[in-house]
């Protein structure tokens, strides 16, 4: 994606489209003012007739208007001055951009961000290429046409360079989750992670079937065994702290299609099981930006891959597993196969020394019941680490919500055959039973753990993003990254 600066007046610009940012409560800024007044008043007579009010999200857009070099102005809504954060900038940006992606269109102009901190401009930037990027993969007829080129008026070319990172990273994640189950599939993922540590420069180790088997990771090949495609695990390096310095690691599950095995899902919760590798391809993207920006941290990157399908060798109900880690789990239902995956992918992060963990998953319905489709569920071992990650997606826009992580769901994964079993006795409070499963896994690591089945994936358009995969907290993951070496843990804002 082509992204640059431009110093050139709103009026003159010689951009297919322009979009200028209004917000509720103040006057009009230097560009719209200077649109204004090329077109003889054009946006006063629309605030007077409350054409345009500002609210946020709200667009007017003024066709060949006279005295502008541009055939297309969109005046977007910024909402209140004092409201304005990261995540009101991105949909702002985002809504304009999705409106004019209508159609082709070689460069647009944005003057939206008069005035605004690097971070908000960040957000604008990384908004404007999410709105006109979507699912139409594999449509003839493209229903988003993202722009050949985004000018960008009131930054500079550092901002504008991390902003690139960001946006390729969140529309990396997006694509891949998109892309259906027979293009990405365990071996064909890793081969993105391949081409992607090639593009950023990160290490890269690719664990195949072999060396899954003489790493013990019996629980990841146990949900393998009924498909035909082989597993993989991807372990991406960022070294970009001191030598030595403990790592963060963000540890993704990257199940290609989970049919449920021979627990079996209807049709209708079936239908979008491509998405179920998003925990990886957000630990993906994110490691992405991680290495193009360059940050003083050290990072690992661990993504668990496999397919959860049936045939006459699938993983059954009562069979008893040795994870990584040497601990046996009973399995009473093989669509719970998220946390098995992600068991010997965690352990493989304590393996490698990590210094805190957080992992990402659409691990469960259970958590889309309890916090909706917008809102991630935040379960861990170490309540500052949680504070930091809650705070991080706060700061980036990205709704998150703690689940509590009481000793007494404990029981419930208690099982009389083996150490544990992989489901809770019911179905209630099965995000946090999922997630108790899975602290059997990280020892005494700090670890915060990411529910992301409901925001990974839209099943509805929202006026700023099209269907289909999000890139939902790869921006958290970065932000989380960028504090690492901060002396003191933030308290979320909610
Ligand atoms: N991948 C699903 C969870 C999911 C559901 C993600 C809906 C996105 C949208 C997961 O593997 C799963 O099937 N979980 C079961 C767990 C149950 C069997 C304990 C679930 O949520 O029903
Ligand atoms: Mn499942
Ligand atoms: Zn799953």
């Amino acid at each position: 994606m082509k992204i640059s600066v431009t110093n050139e007046p709103a009026a003159e610009v010689k951009a297919d489209a322009v979009v200028v940012g209004h917000f509720q409560d103040s006057a009009l800024n230097t560009a719209a003012a200077g649109i204004n007044e090329a077109t003889g008043g054009a946006l006063t007579r629309l605030i007077e007739t409350k054409d345009i009010t500002g609210k946020r999200g709200e667009l007017t857009t003024l066709l060949a208007p006279s005295g502008m070099a541009t055939a297309t102005v969109v005046v977007v809504g910024l909402g209140k001055q004092k409201e304005l954060n990261r995540g009101a900038a991105l949909r702002a940006t985002a809504v304009a951009a999705k409106s004019l992606a209508n159609k082709e269109r070689a460069q647009v102009a944005f003057y939206v961000s008069e005035g605004w901190s690097n971070d908000l401009v960040e957000a604008a930037i990384c908004g404007a290429t999410m709105g006109c990027e979507g699912q139409d993969l594999y449509r003839a007829e493209k229903t988003l046409h993202p722009f050949g080129e985004w000018l960008w008026s009131g930054t500079d070319a550092s901002t504008v360079a991390a902003a690139r990172a960001m946006a390729s990273g969140v529309s990396l994640t997006r694509r891949l989750v998109n892309e259906p189950a027979s293009v990405i599939y365990p071996e064909s993922f890793a081969t993105q992670a391949e081409q992607v540590a090639t593009d950023c420069g990160l290490e890269i180790e690719v664990w195949d079937q072999a060396r899954l088997e003489a790493e013990r990771c019996g629980a990841l090949l146990a949900v393998s065994r009924g498909s035909v495609k082989e597993p993989r695990l991807v372990i991406l390096r960022h070294n970009g702290g001191p030598a030595g310095q403990a790592p963060l690691a963000l540890v993704g599950k990257g199940v290609t299609f989970d049919s449920g095995g021979l627990s079996l899902k209807p049709s209708d919760d079936m239908k979008t099981m491509k998405m179920d590798m998003a925990g990886a391809a957000t630990v993906l993207g994110a490691m992405s930006v991680i290495a193009r920006l360059k940050l003083p941290v050290n990072v690992i990157g661990v993504m668990g891959l496999t397919e959860n399908m049936v045939n006459g060798d699938s993983y059954k109900l009562g069979d008893i597993l040795t994870a990584r880690s040497g601990k046996t789990i009973e399995i009473h239902n093989t669509d719970a196969e998220g946390r098995l995956v992600l068991a010997d992918a965690l352990d493989v992060a304590v393996g490698l020394g990590a210094a805190k963990i957080i992992d990402l998953a659409t691990l469960t319905g259970a958590c889309v019941v309890a916090l909706g489709m917008d809102v991630a569920g935040l379960m861990s071992n170490d309540q500052a680490w949680c504070h930091e990650v809650e705070a991080a997606s706060q700061t980036c826009g990205e709704r998150s919500w703690q689940l509590p992580m009481f000793k007494e769901f404990n029981e419930q994964i208690e099982s009389k055959v083996a150490d544990i079993k992989n489901v809770g006795d019911g179905r209630w409070g099965g995000a946090i039973t999922a997630a108790k499963f899975l602290e059997e896994f990280v020892g005494d690591t700090p670890w915060t753990h990411i529910d992301i089945a409901g925001p990974a994936f839209l099943e509805s358009a929202k006026p700023w993003l099209d269907e289909g995969g999000s890139g939902a907290f790869v921006r958290t993951l970065v932000e989380v990254a960028r504090h690492w070496n901060d002396d003191s843990t933030r308290i979320p804002t909610r």
